[in-house]
Order: structure tokens, then sequence, then C-alpha cells
């Protein structure tokens, strides 16, 4: 199957691309580095050296003999981004190419408007470049659990039925984010279920939880096929941030009292999905929506874990509560349903203490890139 990576580049993109390249996938990637320009711009570098993506492909196909084609440019130039479609043809296209730091998103009036132009813009154009040039083209978007929020009733998987004075219909799950980049990702939902009904697209949208972790098979061949792995305020996601705090010594930073409950995913199990996708389109016109997490965790379990696996390496790690940054429920309710994937063969990977052993052990390796200055930027809601 042919399938075209848009922001092949990143943390996703980038794994994903190598583990399907060896599962029998033509891949093709495009990404326009806005995520390194961006951590650059800002010092907040990842934590692993990364060889740019044409290195990156070269070392790839050294080290495993599987082929990645590269195209760098921006999906919201819909010249280049149509043509890309119009030669590689692709049978399913994963739109990872946003902008996907909510921190980021509420930075400042400028990070504001990058993030919503360039997640609109891009998401358009993925529907117009498929209509115009390979309109049996499965669209596979990322979407998140953020854009459900956190209602005081269970989480269905993407639709909901009302029943309403009498009469029912079906409609998408009401969204409520709470933050501006989760609310752009509403937005892409919105647009692409409009081009669904309007054009009769076929697109699936994974709501994924946090993901967590960076080891893959394709990962663990030689160093330098690491993933972008970021710790900092602006771009860590808790889970990673947290393993690489306890490396450095510094205190887990809870925010509030750390009930927020969330689904998280392994990064294994996310591009597990991602292959279950694509193999199994939905039919034209129709919007296909999976609950992309495994299980759930409130941020203080997740600290409390980080904890006792890294004291046991040998780190002191402790627990702070800090002031929570963000306008968010602290304590709520949470119950996702999360079904749909494993329908389709999922296997999960859970968070045990041996994942997170194995992930401490790659980031010591690398503790002396470990800058402590950027756990905490003072960002606020
Ligand atoms: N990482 C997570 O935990 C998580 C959870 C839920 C959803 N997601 C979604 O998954 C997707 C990928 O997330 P990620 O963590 O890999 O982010 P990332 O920033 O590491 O990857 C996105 C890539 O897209 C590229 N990109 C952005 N805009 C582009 C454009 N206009 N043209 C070309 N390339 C562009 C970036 O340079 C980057 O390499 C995002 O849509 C995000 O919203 C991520």
């Amino acid at each position: 199957m042919r399938i075209l990576i848009l922001g092949g580049d990143g943390y996703l993109g980038w794994p994903t691309a190598m583990a399907l390249s060896r599962r029998d996938f033509e891949v093709m990637l495009v990404d326009n580095y806005l995520r390194r320009d961006l951590c650059r711009n800002l010092n907040v570098e990842p934590l692993f050296p990364l060889p740019n993506l044409f290195e990156r492909a070269k070392i790839f196909k050294d080290v495993s003999g599987s082929s990645l084609s590269v195209r760098i440019g921006d999906c919201r130039d819909y010249v280049f981004l149509s043509k890309v479609v119009k030669d590689f043809q692709p049978e399913a296209l994963i739109h990872f190419a946003e902008q996907p730091s909510a921190p980021y998103s509420m930075l400042n009036h400028e990070a504001a408007m990058l993030t919503l132009s360039n997640n609109l813009e891009s998401t358009l154009n993925v529907a117009w470049a498929v209509r115009e040039m390979a309109p049996d083209c499965h669209i596979i978007k990322l979407g998140t659990m953020g854009e459900y929020g956190t209602p005081d009733i269970d989480i269905e998987e993407g639709w909901i039925e009302i029943h309403h004075k009498g009469r029912k219909d079906r409609f998408l799950f009401p969204r409520q984010a709470s933050s501006l980049y989760h609310t752009t990702k509403i937005q892409d939902t919105d647009l692409l279920w409009f081009y669904v009904r309007t054009w009769n697209l076929r697109v699936t949208d994974l709501m994924q939880g946090p993901v967590y972790g960076f080891l893959t098979e394709e990962t663990s061949l030689d160093d330098r096929l690491l993933t972008f792995f970021n710790y900092d305020e602006l771009f860590g996601t808790v889970l990673n941030r947290f393993m690489v705090q306890a490396v450095a010594g510094h205190p887990l930073t809870v925010y509030g009292s750390g009930g927020q409950t969330r689904g998280y995913i392994n990064l294994i199990d996310s591009i597990a999905c991602l292959e279950l996708a694509a193999k199994n389109p939905p039919a034209p016109g129709e919007l296909r929506v999976f609950n992309q997490i495994t299980e759930t965790f409130t941020v203080r379990q997740l600290a409390e874990m980080v904890k006792k696996v890294g004291r046991s390496r040998g780190h002191e790690v402790e627990i702070k509560n800090v002031e929570n940054p963000r306008v968010e429920s602290e304590e709520h309710y949470y119950n996702p349903v999360y079904t749909g994937l494993q329908e389709l063969g999922l296997k999960p990977n859970h968070l045990t203490d041996e994942v997170m052993h194995k992930a401490f052990s790659k980031i010591e390796e690398f503790s002396q890139n470990i800058r402590s200055e950027v756990f905490t930027m003072g960002i606020k809601w």
C-alpha cells in the first residue's frame, strides 16, 4: 500500500514511517521542519540529537534495507501538497502535520495564530488535494482525546445518539477543549466531517491520548534513528517529562492536586493503531472515529509510578505539587469508551515497570543533554 505521511519528521511521524516501511508499505514523508524551527527558536532542543530527514532516511536504509522517500515542503502550500499527492497517488494519507502543543498555542498571540492557521490550512489542503488528485485515498487524521474535554458523562467513541422532543439523530460527541491547540483539533474534525458529507471522502479521525515512550523496534536499531523527544514545558508530554525530571534529580512537577485523568497510549501501540486503520479503511462518505488510548491514569498516579521506578534505579525522586498553570479541572469524572481499535485487532502494551525501566535506561545514556531550566518556563493560561 502506498502511504503518504505528512509530518514525517515528528515524534510520531518518524517511528511510524520506519515501522510501516518494514511492513510492506511504500512510504513517502513530507515535513517542513516546523517543529525543529520552533524548538530551535525557543531554545528547547530535544533530548536526542536528530540528523535531518534525508540523513535519517539514509541511515535507516543502511541499517534496515528499507527505503523512505522524503519531500521537504509546507502542507499549507497547496501547489506543493497537491503535486505530491498527484505524483505519489497514495492509497492512505496520515496527517500528523500540525502544531501539536497546548502550552505553545497559549504562549502569545503569534503562537496562537501560527497554531490556528497551520492546523486548519494544512487540514483544508489535505481534503482538497485528496479530492482533486486521489479521491479514493483514505485520510487518517490525528485528533486528540482533549477535544472532548472532561464532561460529567461517559465519553463515547466519536458519536452520540440524541433523543430530543420525541425524535432522535446521531451527532459527533460534544467537544469542549481547554486549550487553543485542542480547539483547532475540533475545528479540523468539523472541516473533515463537512467534506466527508459533501464529497464522500473516506476519513478516520483518531482521538489519541498523550503518547509516551520512544523505543520501537526501529528506533532501537541505531541511536541516530531515535525520535523527536522533548521534555520541556512547551513541547514535552507528561510521562516523558516526568521520566527526564527523575533522571535529572528535579522534582516531578505535578500541576495542582494531580487528579487530572487522561487516557494514555504507548508509542508502539500508537503505530499499531495507525497500521490497523490504514489496512481497514472506512467506506466512501464515512467519518470513522476511534478513541486511541489503552488505559487511563491520573497525573498523580503517573508521578508515583515514575518515582517508584526512578528510585529503584538510584535516582532521588520527589514529587512536587506546583500551582496549576492551566485552566482545567483537577478532580473530575472521566470514563471514555475505547473498544473500537481493540475490535480491529489492537493488542495493548500497557505501562509497566519494565516499559519504564527501558525508557529510563536510554534517557540516562543521554542525561548530559538535559537542561533543567526548561522544565518550568512560566507558561500560563
Ligand atoms: N504526541 C502526542 O502525544 C499526541 C497525542 C494526541 C494527538 N497528537 C497529534 O499527532 C500529530 C503528531 O504529533 P507529534 O507529537 O508527532 O508532533 P510533532 O510536532 O513531533 O510532529 C508534527 C510534524 O509535522 C510537521 N509539520 C507541522 N506543520 C507542518 C506543515 N504545515 N507542513 C509540513 N509539515 C508540518 C512538524 O515539523 C513536525 O515534524 C499532531 O497532529 C498531534 O496533534 C499527538
